[in-house]
């Protein structure tokens, strides 16, 4: 049988921070490892085009292939369809609900409910503050049923300097969880030693 290319689900919602799925498209299509196929819910298009001036247009061609968030009966919304897992990037909390509760009502949802019962990874990049409490238990019901919560939160040790430098950190990240080697995190943590030359070790 011919050795087909590893696939990948990137699913965008209506948080804040299109850019995050923005570059993780991109880095998907750089490193050229798996076919991505994107699913972009209505309010993620507007997201996209508030936050990044994109048109609908600008957002499917970065994905290999684009499924319509209404078409409950494209390929993603079944678990016959083979694939290393899916990525919610940004997810709004409304999206994280759906996820939370099996509530599949389109094929976002559908998408993510899949690989929950199929016991695929699972990344959702929620975006929401302050938090509340319905958001908090939707985190957790994601977390018991296998997906991994991943606020896209700065970090500050890394010392970025640029936004891009704060959105690769996050695409980094992303990218580690599915054991994808990349570029995306300029410098990773190699301990406090590093950071100071030597320093706070020799003051110990
Ligand atoms: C510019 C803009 C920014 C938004 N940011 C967030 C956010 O960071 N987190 C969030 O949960 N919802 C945010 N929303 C609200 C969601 O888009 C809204 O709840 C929507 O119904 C989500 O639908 P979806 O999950 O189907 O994409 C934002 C809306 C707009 C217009």
């Amino acid at each position: 049988m011919a050795e087909r290319k590893k696939r990948i689900v990137v699913g965008m919602s209506g948080a804040s921070g299109a850019v995050i799925g923005v570059r993780l498209l991109a880095a998907l299509r750089r490193l050229g490892t798996h076919e991505t196929h994107l699913v972009v819910s209505s309010s993620g298009a507007v997201t996209a085009a508030q936050e990044l001036g994109f048109a609908r247009g600008d957002l499917e061609a970065a994905a290999d292939v684009v499924h319509n968030v209404r078409d409950i009966g494209a390929a993603v919304a079944s678990g016959s369809f083979l694939c290393e897992g899916m990525v919610i990037a940004p997810c709004s909390m409304k999206t994280l609900a759906g996820v939370a509760n099996g509530f599949a009502d389109n094929l976002l949802t559908r998408a993510a409910d899949v690989m929950l019962k199929e016991r695929r990874r699972l990344v959702l990049v929620a975006r929401e503050t302050p938090l509340n409490l319905a958001h908090l238990r939707n985190m957790t019901l994601a977390t018991e049923m296998g997906a991994i919560v991943m606020p896209p939160v700065p970090a500050f040790y890394a010392h970025p300097q640029t936004i891009e430098d704060v959105v690769g950190h996050t695409v980094g990240r992303i990218l580690d969880l599915f054991g994808i080697e990349h570029d995306e995190i300029a410098r990773r943590w190699s301990g406090l030693a590093d950071e100071f030359g030597g320093r706070a070790a020799r003051e110990e």
